[in-house]
């Protein structure tokens, strides 16, 4: 059994539709064939193949949509060469779905993609890919293992390369054939992010870790399994410089000496290629002014030319459409330069019939695109897609075994990064747990295991919830301390807010940051602003318990408040579904080996060559189990953090650390505003159904479905700016009455009537309103609260508190 190409047996509607080019893969099953042979074989199928397309089905193959925004007969009609899940896509349009529903629409693309076609074209089969960058985690009940900050403090390439092979087999058993993962990215500045994705700031440890990612999903080259049952496609991305931005701003701008970026940069990926990784997208970012999509000398020239790349290269969510001179529709700029798949999740039929007549115009030469076919074939054929026999996917290796997913192997195998990853900052002798403790655990994250998965986990954003339909499989940091405590014959308490009836021997402070993805988590500082840890420990003190801090967070932050109180400080990343692990470590059960792979910073401003001239703990730096360290008190001040947050609660997709934005509960009861956090996902119970929505920008704002009788407000605990400003789009005319007032906790003010407002606004594009207390009432530590009677939608790109002139009245 050498690949997928021989583990299918009978044969299916493919067979006849490449008829006449089979014979030559064949040859590579038979005995020891030289690579040589292999290569030709490879080489013969794929232009076969080509030279019998259309020119239509050729760029369709360069062609990648997301699952939202096609069918089946789309497939059937044009042929995609691949499509994706987004971050918030699932299939048939349930993100939560069970993996029985993402496999039965992998086999449904499938089938229609091999359906035959006229004239004896051949049909060719469709790869489905996914971001499946910490376990499958777009499928609920999957492994969630920690991000790839976490595996960078394991420095453990083996550790990892199990990751990716259990990892490639659960994407398996969903029917889907491809990963975009490893991040290879040096974050070289915390305050960006996507930080939690690179495994260090150190190229060399990043090189050897996606390698080893690469190898375990992939298999090894030239082996007996290369791509074969449990084996997934890989991807190393982001092509290059993603984590090198000016001020660690997502999809920004990387200035500098070229050669000088690249020895930072670039090197993950020639040990990706070496490793055999078959596919590397394309970066958002530009560098020296110019946008990697459109980069012909970066993309060719140094990837093909200089690092011999030979498999094929993947845009980034419409990255295409950054290129000077593009837009997401068109954009021919991009294939010249060497991207040969546009990910186009939705504009998908705008962008192909731009580029067919760009092929007959000749502003694109023919050969660029059978180049660009030929690359994608080629990957195809090494992961068996085009075996005359290869079946649909629920029919391949270990397609439909669900109870692999978040088997007990791969959970124990989670455990065990969980617990190689956690490094000890800090320890006065309160670690290990001392045996038959009683033991308090406090923390709004102690029992929440979406915050501590982080970003990538069942949404694009993350989830701040915790619930067992959600996480079927899963032990929470609670869980597994409980579960540790109990059979040292001590005991546990879970206590959320730190209250106490019997005095605990110690407490364990969970704490950390909210789930983030991408631009969303770019940050101006690095200080730590959320003070529910630093409260918790204040209390803890002054009660004389000693504690323990469990920080979860993406990415080292200035902590030294927290540092200060606390008796041992662990940094514990995003450790995700297997909790006990965390547990492992406290209790000294397994011994800590965990050491920083990012230096950790001692001022807040974030910028990265402080940090490397005055890290207060260096890259390498972690204590082993029982290690005391010495406690200096450290500095505890940070401008950025007394400064009042910006007065934007809600801008260019993200949420203001200052402010807050929740769906009320729908009880029937009117004063009823037991909050349920937005804009981070839709709450249940709330009616509800939050999505990212593009402006200007992809998911640049939020497009807010209410039904009947729900509301949601939003509001900042920082600014006494005299108005609300808010920018707006609504799609369609009210269907009932929309209020608006200025809400509390407790109390939902005056309902101003704004119905006829909104049905003013109904399609005329985005607009802006202002809300000053002329008509609203009093401002002061108030949300803007809005209530509609009936469904209703609402778009949002921001909301500021903005000053006016006395006296201003509101606009709509
Ligand atoms: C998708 C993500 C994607 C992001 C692009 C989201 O809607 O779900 O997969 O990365 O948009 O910014
Ligand atoms: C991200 C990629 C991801 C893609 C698809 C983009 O926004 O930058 O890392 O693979 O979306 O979800």
């Amino acid at each position: 059994m050498r690949s997928k190409i021989w583990r299918f047996a009978a044969g299916a509607a493919l067979a006849t539709a490449i008829a006449g080019c089979s014979p030559a893969p064949l040859s590579t099953s038979a005995g020891d064939p030289s690579a040589q042979r292999v290569q030709a074989g490879e080489d013969a199928v794929v232009a076969g193949l080509v030279s019998r397309m259309s020119l239509e089905r050729k760029v369709a193959q360069l062609i990648q949509p997301q699952i939202n925004s096609f069918t089946a007969a789309d497939m059937e009609r044009y042929r995609f060469g691949s499509y994706l899940n987004g971050g918030n896509g699932g299939p048939y349009g349930d993100e939560f779905a069970p993996a029985s529903e993402w496999l039965r629409l992998a086999d449904e693309m499938f089938l229609a993609s091999v359906k035959p076609l006229e004239g004896g074209e051949p049909a060719i089969p469709v790869m489905w890919g996914t971001d499946a960058v910490h376990g499958h985690t777009n499928v609920v009940g999957a492994t969630i293992f920690p991000h790839n900050i976490a595996l960078g403090a394991t420095g453990d390439a083996d550790l990892v390369r199990r990751i990716g092979a259990a990892t490639a087999v659960e994407i398996e058993v969903t029917g889907i054939d491809w990963n975009f993962s490893p991040t290879v990215a040096v974050a070289r500045d915390d305050r960006w992010g996507r930080t939690y994705e690179s495994y260090s700031e150190n190229p060399e440890l990043v090189a050897e870790l996606g390698a080893a990612l690469v190898e375990g999903q992939q298999g090894v080259r030239g082996s007996e399994d290369y791509l074969g049952t449990g084996r997934v496609i890989a991807t190393a991305k982001h092509f290059f410089g993603d984590g090198g931005t000016d001020n660690g701003v997502d999809q920004g701008e990387v200035t500098g000496d070229l050669n000088a970026l690249m020895a930072i940069h670039a090197v993950p990926y020639p040990a990706a290629i070496a490793a055999g990784v078959e596919t590397i997208m394309a970066s958002f970012n530009s560098i020296n002014g110019r946008k990697m999509h459109g980069n012909r000398a970066l993309l060719t020239d140094v990837l093909r030319g200089q690092m011999g790349f030979d498999g094929l290269v993947v845009g980034d969510w419409n990255g295409h459409g950054q290129v000077a001179g593009c837009t997401v529709t068109d954009c021919p700029q991009s294939l010249l330069a060497g991207l040969d798949i546009y990910m186009v999740p939705d504009d998908w039929k705008g962008l192909m019939d731009t580029l067919i007549a760009q092929v007959r115009d000749g502003t694109i030469p023919e050969e660029r695109i059978d180049e660009a076919v030929t690359r994608v074939l080629r990957v195809k054929y090494r992961a068996g897609l085009l075996d005359p026999d290869v079946q649909r996917p629920s029919q391949r290796g270990v397609a439909g075994r669900y109870d692999l997913l978040a088997s007990p192997e791969h959970r124990a195998l989670a455990r065990e990064a969980v617990a190689a990853s956690q490094v000890i900052l800090r320890n006065d002798g309160v670690l290990p747990l001392a045996e038959g403790a009683d033991i308090l655990v406090a923390g709004m994250a102690a029992d929440n295991i979406g915050i501590a998965s982080g970003g990538w986990t069942l949404e694009w954003q993350g989830m701040t919830e915790s619930n067992d339909r959600l996480f079927p499989n899963a032990t929470s940091i609670w869980e597994g301390l409980k579960e540790a405590t109990e059979a040292r014959g001590g005991s546990a308490t879970l206590s959320p807010d730190g209250s106490f009836t019997n005095r605990p021997d110690v407490a364990v402070v969970v704490f950390g940051e909210r789930p983030y993805a991408e631009f969303a988590g770019d940050r101006k500082h690095l200080g730590f602003s959320d003070e529910e840890g630093l409260r918790l420990l204040r209390q803890f003190n002054s009660e004389g318990v000693p504690t323990v801090a469990v920080f979860l967070s993406g990415r080292p932050l200035w902590v030294n408040r927290e540092l200060n109180l606390a008796n041992a400080f662990v940094a514990s990343w995003l450790p995700g579904s297997e909790g006990a692990g965390i547990a492992d470590i406290l209790t000294g059960a397994v011994s800590a080996r965990g050491k920083l792979s990012f230096s950790w910073p001692n001022d807040c401003t974030g910028a990265p060559l402080n940090r490397a001239e005055g890290a207060l703990f260096p890259v390498g730096y972690g204590l082993a189990t029982g290690e005391i360290s010495p406690m200096p008190v450290l500095g505890e001040s940070c401008s950025l953090l007394d400064q009042a947050g910006s007065s934007v609660l809600f801008g260019q997709g993200r949420l203001a650390d200052s402010a807050f934005a929740v769906a009320l509960r729908k009880t029937g009861v009117p004063a009823d505003v037991a909050a349920l956090e937005l804009f981070r996902g839709s709450p249940q119970g709330t009616g509800i159904a939050v999505r990212g929505h593009d402006r200007n920008a992809q998911e640049d704002s939020r497009e807010i479905a209410m039904a009947a009788g729900s509301a949601f407000a939003i509001g900042s605990n920082e600014s006494d700016a005299r108005a609300y400003r808010v920018v707006y789009d609504v799609p369609e005319r009210p269907a009932g009455r929309i209020t608006l007032s200025l809400a509390t906790s407790g109390d939902r003010g005056t309902p101003i009537d704004i119905t006829q407002h909104m049905a003013h606004a109904a399609q005329k594009g985005w607009r802006e309103m202002i809300v000053t207390e002329a008509c609203a009432g009093t401002l002061a530590d108030r949300a803007l609260l809005f209530s509609s009677e009936a469904a209703f939608t609402f778009r949002i790109a921001e909301v500021a508190r903005v000053e006016v002139a006395e006296g201003t009245g509101c606009s709509f």
